[in-house]
């Protein structure tokens, strides 16, 4: 009680001498009721738009919590020299916003596999799982057999649309991956990934699937070293072992994927030169491989090698809107989770501004009325914004109040994560600590080699055709089946007939060559226990 008073009084004071930092046309009412009408007429003029989307572009933030969301409005507007709080990011711009349940059907905190099965297959499933239901276990192929099921890029294709994927991760990444490929396991990348069980069961790598599955136009992000024999020196790094090929089967898919599309202008780059020279107009197939592994983050990367995730959007959507039926383009922002991962805030939030900026990109590309906007997050991450930071402080500082132990705390701290150390009963002293830089590690409560992720609900921006039916508090698998009833693609196609009943034919989502039997008798609770202690074990 004592040490509330305390505190409360020194924020009195902090505020009677800072209160500089306040803004003094804020101070008049007036400033606050004009810029309230001017919004609510914007939403009274507001009308619903009904179109079928010829277009879908579909932004995921990966690991873009609603903390992390706001934190980064913030910080773009700080990098303008403004104080940020009242920053409008493009994403803010979207009229319909909704919340998502992201649980996945094993475990209460999902991971990017299993949410991405939901919003792009419209069904739940386990952890670690892409492209197949829960009755498919984690790791085991025999499971996988007979459980596919196919995603909004393959209606989409199937539908006669342009379809592409553009990430900053390797694009056999959990949410790339889901787009195309069917895998009881996540970490199947190349085929050096599959144990031989898995390989004598009859399942294939995610490289190997991004070939043969649905024929994807556009494929822009890292993962070279999946994709060639084992030993093959990298292009950019001939020096670093790390960098090499991994595949064991001999297989260059790179070189293969060369050959399947001859009688095409198909292009293969993996720097940012050839990339420039990419002509959109005259190109139907663009694979762009930026790095071995995983993109740089956006403040590492070196832009004469890398184009930015803006540059990406924008190269993927150029090619793909040459498409009279329109185009279906996931862009994700995948390195916020893994920045989060780290524990590292800076890096972070410069990766959601970049994520914010090709969304900005995405609606100068397109048209409202024919092009229904996405952007969401697979699921969230547990870092907090905390303490009571003056109007305009950095978002990457401290808060004026310290804590009862006598030493200062940084606004944004983990829940989790590598940033937890007590010494000596305290912990690490920041007042001579600059923690604005990009390499410095928030604290965490509890210590975890890498911070896990966090179970509330993720936020869901729409705009465009259909985009009023991202409202309300949804199971992340709806989002799937809204955007392909917004797009006449899928099963459902009552959009496109004039038609609101439900359809008569029942119809699944499974993969053309299975039924919808799967193998749920023949799993035994072992497997399924089996399942659950290899998704802890592997857990990022
Ligand atoms: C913000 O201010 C700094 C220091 O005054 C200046 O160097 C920088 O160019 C400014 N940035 C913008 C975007 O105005
Ligand atoms: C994948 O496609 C290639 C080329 O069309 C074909 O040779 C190969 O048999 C296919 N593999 C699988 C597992 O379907
Ligand atoms: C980019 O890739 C092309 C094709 O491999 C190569 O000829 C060129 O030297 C590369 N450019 C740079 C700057 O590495
Ligand atoms: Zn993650």
């Amino acid at each position: 009680m004592e040490s509330t008073r305390v505190a409360i009084l020194a924020l009195s004071l902090l505020v009677a001498f800072g209160s500089s930092s306040a803004k003094v046309e804020e101070e008049n009412p007036e400033f606050w009721r004009s810029q309230a009408r001017k919004t609510l007429q914007s939403a009274l003029d507001r009308k619903l738009n009904t179109n079928v989307a010829k277009n879908i572009l579909l932004f995921l933030g990966d690991g873009m919590g609603i903390t992390t969301y706001t934190a980064a409005r913030i910080l773009k507007g700080q990098l303008q020299n403004q104080t940020g709080e009242e920053t409008v990011m493009t994403m803010d711009t979207f009229p319909n916003v909704g919340l998502v349940k992201t649980y996945s059907v094993d475990f209460q905190i999902p991971d990017s596999a299993a949410t991405a099965t939901a919003y792009l297959c419209g069904v739940k499933t386990n952890l670690n799982t892409i492209g197949v239901s829960a009755a498919a276990r984690n790791g085991v192929c025999k499971t996988q057999k007979g459980n596919e099921v196919t995603s909004i890029l393959k209606w989409a294709k199937d539908a006669g649309k342009s379809v592409g994927i553009v990430t900053t991760t390797r694009v056999q990444h959990a949410t790339p991956a889901t787009s195309y490929a069917h895998s009881a396991s996540r970490k199947w990348y190349s085929d050096a990934d599959v144990p031989d069980a898995a390989k004598r069961d009859g399942c294939t790598d995610i490289s190997s699937q991004l070939l043969n599955n649905t024929d994807i136009d556009v494929i822009i992000g890292g993962g070279r070293k999946y994709m060639t024999p084992r030993g093959t020196k990298d292009p950019e790094y001939p020096r670093d072992y790390s960098s090499r090929g991994k595949r064991k089967d001999g297989r260059n898919l790179i070189n293969e994927w060369q050959r399947l599309k001859i009688g095409k202008v198909a292009h293969y780059v993996w720097n940012k030169t050839d990339f420039d020279a990419v002509d959109p107009e005259t190109t139907d197939y663009l694979m762009a491989l930026f790095e071995p592994g995983d993109l740089r983050f956006e403040a590492d990367r070196d832009p004469s090698m890398d184009p930015s995730i803006v540059e990406t959007t924008e190269k993927a959507i150029r090619i793909l809107q040459k498409n009279p039926k329109g185009f279906f383009l996931l862009v994700e922002g995948g390195r916020i989770d893994q920045a989060h991962h780290n524990g590292r805030a800076y890096m972070a939030l410069h990766e959601t501004v970049a994520f914010d900026y090709a969304i900005a990109k995405g609606l100068e590309l397109t048209k409202e009325h024919e092009t229904l906007t996405i952007v969401t997050a697979d699921h969230s991450h547990p870092v907090t914004f905390n303490g009571f930071p003056f109007r305009g402080q950095s978002i990457l500082g401290k808060s004026p109040l310290w804590g009862t132990d006598m030493l200062p705390y940084t606004t944004l701290m983990y829940g989790n994560g590598p940033g937890h150390k007590i010494t000596n009963g305290k912990r690490p002293d920041l007042r001579n600590v600059n923690t604005k830089t990009k390499d410095y590690i928030q604290l965490s409560a509890a210590p975890t080699e890498s911070t896990t992720h966090s179970g509330e609900d993720v936020a869901v921006l729409a705009r465009g055709p259909m985009a009023h039916l991202f409202q309300g508090v949804q199971e992340q698998n709806y989002i799937a089946h809204a955007m392909a009833y917004a797009a006449c693609v899928g099963a459902d196609v009552r959009h496109c007939q004039g038609q609101t009943q439900p359809p008569v034919v029942h119809t699944t989502f499974t993969d053309d060559k299975n039924g919808n039997g799967g193998t749920h008798g023949s799993v035994t609770l072992l497997m399924s226990l089996l399942g659950a202690l290899l998704a802890i074990a592997l857990l990022i």
